[in-house]
């Protein structure tokens, strides 16, 4: 089964990922992982990236799409995949649609996980807290929801037109989330 997952930052993408990648064996690709660990190692790439990150804008298309050619071509997209924060642009999407069809997959379900701009904020201030994520603060968590708007939400119609959206409410306990995640992957309910 091969899935990806929309939604504003901090509406649980990560969280419900991994649970359903452990669940279901399937490999977990977040690209804000992947971006976090390329600053960490500190290469001349991580050093550009570290800019968008802690601005809260989006990395350049092709970057990202370069990124999971890689792990398509390593093969590592062939026995199902979670697609967490990946696309987020139009351009990124159909970059990954080409990429597909190179590899003869297609995607199965494009879940929405829809939160409340007002839950969100107070998520990742409390994250802020927590773990200190440098892009976790007010000013950058308002710029990054306003990213999602222009950037991110047109794929929704994007998705909903090929028949593949399936919306969940994300403002429930993660178990709850997850129970409506798992009926919805059954039911393939389009919403
Ligand atoms: P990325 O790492 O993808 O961050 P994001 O989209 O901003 O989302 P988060 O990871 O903050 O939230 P999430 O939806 O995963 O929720 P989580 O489960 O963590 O991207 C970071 C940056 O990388 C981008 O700004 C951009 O610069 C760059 N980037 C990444 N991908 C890119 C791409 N494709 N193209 C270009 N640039 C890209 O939950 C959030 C918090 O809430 C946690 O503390 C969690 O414990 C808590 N929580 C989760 N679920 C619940 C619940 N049900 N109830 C209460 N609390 C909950
Ligand atoms: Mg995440």
């Amino acid at each position: 089964m091969n899935i990806v997952f929309l939604g504003a930052p901090g509406s649980g993408k990560g969280t419900q990922a991994q649970k359903l990648a452990t669940n279901r064996g399937l490999f977990h690709l977040s690209t804000g992982d992947l971006l976090r660990t390329a600053v960490k190692n500190g290469s001349p790439l991580g050093q550009k990236i570290r800019q968008y990150l802690d601005a809260g804008n989006l990395v350049p298309d092709d970057v990202i799409i370069g990124l999971i050619e890689e792990q398509a071509d390593a093969g590592n997209l062939s026995n199902g995949f979670i697609l967490d924060g990946f696309p987020r642009s139009q351009a990124q999407a159909e970059g990954l649609d080409r990429m597909l069809t190179k590899h003869h997959m297609h995607i199965d379900h494009v879940v929405l996980i829809s939160v409340d701009d007002s839950v969100i904020r107070q998520r990742l201030l409390r994250r802020a807290e927590l773990e200190g994520r440098s892009d976790d603060n007010e000013a950058t968590i308002t710029h990054r929801l306003k990213v999602y708007r222009n950037q991110t939400e047109p794929l929704v119609t994007y998705y909903r037109d090929r028949g593949l959206l399936r919306t969940i409410d994300g403002d429930q306990t993660p178990d709850d989330v997850f129970a409506a995640l798992s009926a919805v992957l059954r039911n393939g309910t389009t919403a």
